[in-house]
C-alpha cells in the first residue's frame, strides 16, 4: 500500500498531549476540556454503522477499489475504527486493502481505549489487537499494519496540520469532531476546504452533525450535501459527495 502522508510532517515532530477525561456510567469517556461525550450515549457502535458506514455507502463501495482510504477527524477511543474494521473483515474483498487514517490532537492511552471499548463484546477481537499494538506514548504518526489487509495510521496533532500534509486521494471521510458548538476548529471553512481538496473524485463524507454552519462550510468547499435522518431519534445528519 502507498502511504498517503508525506515523509516530512509537522505531525511527526509533535509530541502528543493528553486530554483530561471523566468516566461516566463506568466506561463512557467524557472530555472535560470540550464538555462533550465521544459518541452518543445510546450505542456508539450502532451510531457508527448508521452515520459513518451507511452515510458513506459502506460496505458496498469497498468493492469499487483495490485500496480504499478512509479519513477520520478525531480518533478518540478508536470505536469507529474498530467497528469499521469488524465490518471490513466480513465484507471486504479478500485481495483488497483498507487504509484508515485518523487525525487526533489528544491520542488516548492504551488503557483508556481498552476501558472505553470493553463495553462492546462485538468488537473484542479488534479492541484487543488495537490495544496490544498501541504505543505507550503515541506521537507523530502511529502506523499499524493490523492484519494483511488492514492498516491504521493515526496522525497526532491538530487535524488542520495533519490533513494539510496528507496526500490526496481519500475515498471517504468520517467527520467526528466534538459538537460543532464546542469544537469549531474541527468544522472550520478552511478545514472543510482542505478535506474537499484531498478527496478523490466521487469520494464522500458523513457526519452526525447537522449544524447549519457545518453544512454551509461543506457546500462552499464544493461537496454536494444531503441531509439524512440521524441516529437514535436525532432529526438530521449530513453526508455528501465530491462530484466525479
Ligand atoms: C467525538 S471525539 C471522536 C470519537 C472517535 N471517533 C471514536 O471513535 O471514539 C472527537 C475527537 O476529536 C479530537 N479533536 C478535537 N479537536 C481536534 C483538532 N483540532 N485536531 C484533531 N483532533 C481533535 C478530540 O481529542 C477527540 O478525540
Amino acid at each position: 500500500m502507498t502511504d498517503p502522508v508525506s515523509d516530512r510532517t509537522h505531525a511527526a515532530e509533535t509530541t502528543a498531549a493528553s486530554q483530561e477525561l471523566e468516566w461516566r456510567d463506568g466506561d463512557m469517556p467524557y472530555s472535560t476540556a470540550f464538555g462533550d461525550h465521544f459518541y452518543c450515549q445510546t450505542d456508539g457502535r450502532l451510531e457508527c454503522g448508521h452515520v459513518f458506514l451507511d452515510g458513506n455507502g459502506l460496505p458496498a463501495r469497498w468493492n469499487e477499489k483495490q485500496t480504499f482510504l478512509i479519513g477520520e477527524l478525531g480518533f478518540g477511543t478508536g470505536l469507529n475504527f474498530c467497528e469499521t474494521w469488524r465490518q471490513w473483515k466480513q465484507h471486504g474483498e479478500p485481495d483488497s486493502q483498507l487504509h484508515f487514517m485518523s487525525f487526533e490532537l489528544y491520542p488516548m492511552r492504551a488503557e483508556e481505549i481498552d476501558r472505553a471499548l470493553s463495553r462492546w463484546p462485538e468488537i473484542d477481537a479488534e479492541r484487543q489487537t488495537l490495544v496490544g499494538a498501541w504505543p505507550e506514548e503515541p506521537r507523530g504518526i502511529v502506523s499499524l499494519a493490523l492484519d494483511v489487509r488492514t492498516r491504521l495510521s493515526v496522525v497526532c496533532g491538530p487535524a488542520m496540520d495533519g490533513v494539510n500534509e496528507a496526500k490526496a486521494g481519500f475515498d471517504a471521510w468520517y467527520l467526528d469532531g466534538f459538537a460543532p458548538s464546542r469544537n469549531a476548529d474541527m468544522w472550520s471553512p478552511e478545514l472543510m476546504q482542505l478535506l474537499y481538496d484531498k478527496t478523490a473524485p466521487g469520494g464522500t463524507f458523513a457526519t452526525y452533525a447537522a449544524a447549519g454552519f457545518v453544512r454551509r462550510n461543506l457546500q462552499s468547499a464544493g461537496f454536494a450535501v444531503e441531509r439524512r435522518k440521524g441516529f437514535a431519534g436525532k432529526r438530521e445528519m449530513l453526508c455528501g459527495i465530491k462530484p466525479a
